[in-house]
């Protein structure tokens, strides 16, 4: 009879993976990846008026905020080390039309925070979404005409939004209405307002996805939207395409690159990375979110370990940062543990 040893280093010639894991302290040594809190960027929701918060049901533990509580919520944030802030406005349901004029305005309630955050917070980024659908009586990304979501026009209109988001003060703007030509429209427009040093983080591969469905409570846009977004967004099923679309929005000029929704498109992240090498983001939506709540609420998953285990994955899956409504959570518990 062989001895059991000897059987064991005959099939693994002598290379036993399990040296490495054997402690703590081996383990420390060969992690390859490790989530900081500088990889976050926590998406906050505004809503009008003056000292509000309010929870949304569908996301437990978000909340919407007006202007100023929203520049305690960044403050907070910033003394955490959080980086960067996402901001996404709920307006009045009076002030959406068909083509989401009140983009146009200068001090509509995404500007307003803007240049709140920036001048009490100045030390933390300010990321704005440049997409018509918080202003939109249909809930859609562009503007309406005779059904269908025109490009072009719906462009030029973002590219101006944008410019009045940079002189608000923001620091990014990340268009998310994935019209075609966007990216350098905006580079340009913001290039000739001289907001050379204001970046574009592009989402550049947003899939039409079911997993937004609690943003859109958040933002009150779920009972507007008319039909969905399969005309402008990207099918699920195509990673190909998704790559490509990426490359028009390298090329046009884009800073930074995002995926979106997160872990059920990882593959994309690390395509991404591979075949750019721009920062590369993803963004961990509102149905992420909710799901690993819920779970975690009824006692089926551990919250906090599966929270740090996504956001982990993102790293392994090559991305810079993540934009996660578990921001501040998460920075609270890094902190913690030092
Ligand atoms: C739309 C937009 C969406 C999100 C942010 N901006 C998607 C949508 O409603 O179609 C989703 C964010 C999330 O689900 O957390 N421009």
């Amino acid at each position: 009879m062989q001895d059991k040893t000897h059987l064991v280093d005959d099939i693994t010639g002598h290379r036993r993976m399990r040296r490495n894991r054997k402690a703590d302290w081996t383990r420390r040594l060969v992690q390859e990846n490790r989530l900081t809190v500088d990889d976050l960027i926590w998406p906050i929701f505004l809503i009008p008026g003056d000292g509000i918060v309010e929870p949304v049901d569908a996301m437990p533990g978000v909340n919407r905020m007006t202007v100023d509580k929203a520049v305690e919520a960044a403050k907070e944030a910033a003394d955490l080390g959080v980086p960067a802030i996402a901001t996404f406005p709920n307006i009045e349901m009076h002030l959406r039309d068909e083509t989401g004029s009140n983009s146009l305005v200068r001090n509509n309630l995404i500007n307003l925070a803007t240049a709140a955050i920036k001048n009490a917070v100045p030390n933390i980024g300010i990321i704005t979404d440049v997409a018509l659908d918080p202003f939109t009586s249909h809930g859609h990304d562009g503007i309406l005409r005779e059904g269908e979501i025109v490009n072009d026009e719906t462009v030029e209109q973002v590219a101006k939004a944008a410019v009045m988001q940079a002189d608000a003060g923001a620091d990014i703007i990340a268009p998310s209405e994935m019209m075609d030509g966007r990216i350098g429209a905006i580079r340009r427009a913001l290039d000739a307002a001289g907001h050379q040093g204001v970046g574009i983080m592009s989402y550049a591969t947003k899939f039409s996805s079911a997993f937004y469905g609690p943003y859109r409570e958040a933002i009150s846009t779920g009972g507007l939207l008319k039909g969905d977004k399969k005309t402008y967004y990207i099918d699920p099923a195509n990673g190909t395409e998704a790559i490509r679309d990426a490359a028009l929005d390298v090329e046009e000029g884009a800073d930074m690159l995002m995926v979106k929704p997160g872990l059920p498109y990882i593959d994309i992240c690390w395509r991404m990375k591979e075949a750019f090498g721009l920062p590369t983001f993803a963004y961990q939506v509102s149905g992420e979110y909710s799901m690993i709540k819920a779970a975690g609420a009824n006692g089926w998953i551990d919250e906090e370990r599966v929270m740090l285990e996504t956001l982990l994955a993102f790293k392994r899956a090559g991305c810079d940062g993540i934009l996660t409504y578990f921001a501040p959570a998460v920075a609270r518990l890094l902190s913690k543990r030092g």
